[in-house]
């Protein structure tokens, strides 16, 4: 236990948000929707907050964490902004897309945030209770997801409290999370070069079409960590490409297949990827020993299921 007591959870209204920006504006952590996963988010500039995000999640402290940003004008404030940044966040933000820069003034954000980094990734989100945070917090706030390190990233409220209860002070209950999926990362070099780090509800070819194509990724240091092969593991073995469930198997379903739990019984990519964490958590705490996913085609937010697929299968 991190020292917290009982995590309150707290309505997705006006009072509620006020009562998450009092806790955040006095250095604790609340879990908050947003439209991809429910983040756990801590003020940015803050080390004990920022250390006690790490503390509650199990985190490796070599993991830096996004810094979630009311508008353009704040994160130029924190990084140095180019062409590249400019095209996509007119675009893309407020919506599912981290823009990994430069860093512009390293003592605007606590060390541990970046890990260390010369770099600090951005995100301005779309979800309206999130932004409400950010608007009236008017500080950056850093925001992992909000599961213990290494486990099944949450898209409602029950799956913060069944991995973080008693670990964190509040959590903004909010429904369930549009998209599903974390953001998509995208690394501009600032000599015109970019890099996706982390595939996402942005696909890469949205991104090409704005930037050109992509540099190859030559390094073989982790350059986003969350893309540690063992991932989003829902604690069991899990199959892949499965079209039928052998015995003892919890089957994840899609299109034809049908599963005990169905990503999408039409076929529908988008619904898969809102329903991809859901059916793992299902999986998770269902009574078979191991799992099995049935295919899912690469195309679309596909390429993004099938990256979390198999990281929860590694
Ligand atoms: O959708 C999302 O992005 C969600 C919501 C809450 O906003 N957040 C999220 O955070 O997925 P997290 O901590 O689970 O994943 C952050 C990823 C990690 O893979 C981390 O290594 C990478 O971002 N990252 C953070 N700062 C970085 C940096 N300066 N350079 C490269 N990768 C970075
Ligand atoms: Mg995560």
């Amino acid at each position: 236990m991190t020292g917290k007591n009982a995590t309150e959870v707290l309505a997705a209204d006006a009072k509620g948000i006020a009562a998450a920006v009092q806790i955040l504006l006095a250095g604790g952590i609340v879990s908050i929707p947003t439209e991809t996963v429910y983040g756990l988010a801590a003020r940015a500039d803050d080390a004990a907050a920022v250390a006690q995000i790490y503390a509650a999640k199990g985190r490796p402290d070599f993991n830096p964490l996004i810094v979630h940003v009311a508008d353009t004008g704040q994160a130029r404030t924190l990084a140095s902004w180019n062409d590249q940044a400019a095209r996509l966040a007119a675009r893309f933000w407020p919506g599912p897309l981290t823009l990994v820069l430069p860093q512009q003034d390293r003592g605007a954000l606590a060390p541990a945030v970046t890990a260390g980094l010369p770099t600090v990734a951005l995100r301005n989100p779309a979800h309206p209770i999130m932004r409400a945070v950010l608007a009236s917090a008017q500080v950056p706030l850093a925001a992992p997801s909000a599961n213990r390190s290494g486990a099944v990233s949450p898209t409602r409220c029950a799956h913060v409290l069944a991995s973080l209860e008693g670990r964190i002070d509040a959590v903004i209950d909010g429904g369930i999370c549009a998209e599903g999926l974390e953001s998509t990362i995208v690394a501009l070099r600032g000599d015109g070069g970019w890099q996706m780090l982390r595939p996402g509800p942005v696909g890469e070819a949205q991104i090409a079409a704005l930037l050109g194509p992509p540099e190859a990724i030559h390094s073989s240091a982790i350059e986003a960590p969350g893309q540690l092969a063992s991932h989003y593991s829902p604690g069991k073995r899990v199959r892949l490409d499965a079209t039928a469930r052998a015995e003892d198997e919890f089957l994840i379903g899609f299109g034809s297949v049908d599963g005990d739990c169905t990503l999408s019984g039409s076929g529908d990519l988008v619904e898969a990827a809102a329903r991809l964490y859901d059916c793992l958590h299902q999986a998770a705490i269902a009574p078979q020993s191991r799992v099995a996913v049935a295919p899912v085609p690469d195309e679309g937010v596909g390429a993004a299921i099938n990256d979390r697929l198999r990281r929860s299968a590694a």
